[in-house]
């Protein structure tokens, strides 16, 4: 069944003019795209994204980083889009990701890796809520 995942295109992709390749990627993957923008959000709009990590060592680098440049936000539709997305992406650190996985391609370390996608059905109805009003989900 079609199920939703949330992904963001992170600021080093951007900056490195990675996006075009990423979303070709994840076109070519078959997944549609549900919705997507670019934005730049701030340290504390990156803070409410990455709650959950709030007492992790890396909590304040990586919101630093991820409201250091645009993003795109956006959300994806495919059979087993969660899962399937995050093969996709490869490990969270590039230096681990299987050869043809966007993190492998694009990414730079495990904190500036390129791609975010994730990681369960509640999680993908909170990141979508929390970047995406219902109208905006065609
Ligand atoms: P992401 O999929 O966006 O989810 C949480 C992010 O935290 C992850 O990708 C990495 O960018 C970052 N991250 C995870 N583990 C570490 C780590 N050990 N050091 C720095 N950043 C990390």
């Amino acid at each position: 069944m079609a199920q939703r995942t949330f992904s963001i295109i992170k600021p080093d992709a951007m900056r490195k003019n990675h996006a075009g390749a990423i979303l070709a990627e994840i076109e070519r993957a078959g997944f549609r795209i549900v919705a997507i923008k670019k934005l730049f959000i701030s340290k504390a709009q990156a803070e409410g994204f990455y709650y959950v990590h709030r007492e992790r060592p890396f909590f304040a680098s990586l919101t630093q980083f991820m409201s250091s440049g645009p993003i795109i936000a956006m959300v994806l539709e495919k059979d087993n889009a969660i899962t399937d997305l995050r093969k996709l992406m490869g490990a969270t650190n590039p230096a681990n990701a299987d050869e043809g996985t966007i993190r492998k391609k694009f990414a730079a370390s495990i904190e500036e890796n390129a791609i975010h996608g994730s990681d369960a059905e509640d999680t993908a109805q909170f990141e979508i809520g929390y970047f995406f009003a219902g109208y905006e989900l065609l």
